[in-house]
């Protein structure tokens, strides 16, 4: 499998052609944005921790009966993954009240929800990502209602999968952002599942274990990722 031109440069993430048509090569950078890109970093090995992390959860999502975009980890900074379509729709799931829904609707962020919220976002930098439901992307023809049933069916069983595997490691599951894609018409998970897309906080003392560490100028970013990928990275292998 050669690697051949790169199609796609995203804020964390480049992708790559490959020799096969249906294959493609996603490279992590190190590269760290917020707020839609008006704050800038970096982070030193990320790029290393987020794909490390996202095969690993892929792995185990599919083991689980989840189809996912993930063939192979190659190396520390690259995977082959099935060259899908991306639907245009961020997919938020929240266990816990935090970050934009905290500060939307006036919940103080650690509240536990009674019960689960998924929210959908237009996945559009432009417009910054806005707030959606279900009428609107159909409306918008983001997805079809049996995509959409679809998403939510398989994104309620990620997040009980998560939910476990992430306290197995003494970190609770707030909230996180997964996308998904069409591959022979048929939804899957794609994209990554990493600090960047999760909110993770320590069981014990509720530390802020993620991207929030760099949102909110908390320090000790890189060695939180670090210890992220210690923690997941024991017994999943
Ligand atoms: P929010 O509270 O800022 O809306 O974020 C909800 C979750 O989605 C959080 O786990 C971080 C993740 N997320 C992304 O992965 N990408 C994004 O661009 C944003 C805004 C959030
Ligand atoms: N990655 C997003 C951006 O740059 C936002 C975030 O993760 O907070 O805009």
């Amino acid at each position: 499998m050669k690697k051949l031109d790169m199609i796609y440069e995203g804020k964390a993430k480049k992708v790559f052609r490959t020799d096969d048509p249906k294959q493609y090569i996603v490279s992590y950078k190190d590269d760290a944005t917020a707020f839609n890109g008006l704050k800038k970093g970096s982070i030193a090995d990320k790029g290393i921790v987020n794909n490390k992390m996202s095969a690993i959860l892929f792995k185990m999502l599919e083991e689980k009966g989840i189809p996912t975009h993930m063939i192979a980890l190659l190396n520390d900074r690259e995977s082959l993954v099935k060259a899908v379509q991306i639907l245009p729709l961020e997919v938020i799931v929240r266990n816990v009240a935090a970050g934009s829904m905290s500060k939307r609707l006036g919940i103080e962020e650690g509240t536990i929800l009674p019960q689960i919220v998924l929210e959908f976002s237009y996945k559009n930098d432009e417009l910054g990502d806005p707030l959606i439901n279900d009428d609107h992307a159909l409306a918008m023809g983001l997805a079809t209602r049996e995509q959409i049933s679809r998403v939510k069916a398989y994104t309620f069983k990620i997040n009980e999968f998560l939910k476990e595997f992430f306290l197995d490691k003494g970190l609770k599951l707030i909230d996180f952002k997964i996308e998904f894609g069409l591959y022979d018409g048929e939804v899957i998970l794609a994209d990554e599942i990493s600090p960047d897309t999760c909110r993770l906080w320590d069981v014990n003392t509720n530390e802020k274990m993620d991207k929030d560490r760099f949102r909110r100028d908390l320090g000790k970013v890189e060695e939180t990722y670090q210890e992220v990928l210690a923690r997941v990275t024991k017994c999943a292998e």
